[in-house]
């Protein structure tokens, strides 16, 4: 783990949740009414889970069969677990699970190296959602390296080639099947 991210994760995230989704209702208003047919009623693997705020909205938005809320911060995962989710210790750098569908919520932009992660997900899943906030000016402490639209959407395109793409705000959201 680099510096930086050992800070955040030993120390910020003991501190605190994740306070910015806690504005992300109406985030999640638009993406269910994008969500394609045949995404629904998935076995999911949430991967960098963070706080379970957005798990639940997940939950809310997709009705998967199960999901598992992943992260390799204990603290996060201990407060997904009072939320009343099934948990599972997972740094996505080093390991990659396998299954039906794997939803990344404001954590691919965390990935070391993004492409290599998003091309895991896309070997070991048939659905990938994904919702990823991009560079503004106004992001002065780029503490998860949030990469410009540009890099983003070159990204998809290279390895996911066909997928449903949205923007709400500053965030992409993207739908892909395999
Ligand atoms: C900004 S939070 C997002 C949390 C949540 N998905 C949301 O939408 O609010 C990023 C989360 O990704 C997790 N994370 C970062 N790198 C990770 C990795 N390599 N493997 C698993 N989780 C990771 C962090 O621990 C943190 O909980």
């Amino acid at each position: 783990m680099r510096v930086r991210e050992f800070i955040i994760e030993n120390i910020g995230y003991r501190l605190a949740p994740c306070l910015y989704n806690r504005f992300h209702d109406p985030l999640f208003e638009f993406i269910e009414s994008k969500i394609p047919k045949g995404f629904l009623y998935k076995n999911i693997y949430d991967l960098g889970c963070g706080d379970g705020e957005n798990t639940a909205r997940i939950q809310k938005v997709l009705k998967p069969k199960e999901i598992i809320a992943c992260d390799r911060s204990e603290p996060m995962l201990e407060r997904a677990k009072r939320k009343g989710f099934k948990v599972q210790f997972l740094d996505f750098n080093s390991e990659f699970p396998k299954g039906e569908m794997a939803t990344f919520t404001y954590s691919l932009h965390h990935a070391y190296n993004k492409e290599g992660v998003l091309q895991k997900a896309v070997n070991n899943f048939q659905y990938l959602f994904i919702c990823e906030p991009y560079l503004k000016i106004f992001h002065f402490f780029n503490w998860g390296h949030v990469p410009p639209k540009k890099y983003w959407i070159q990204l998809f395109d290279k390895v996911l080639k066909r997928y449903d793409l949205y923007e709400y705000k500053n965030n992409l959201i993207v739908f892909y099947k395999d």
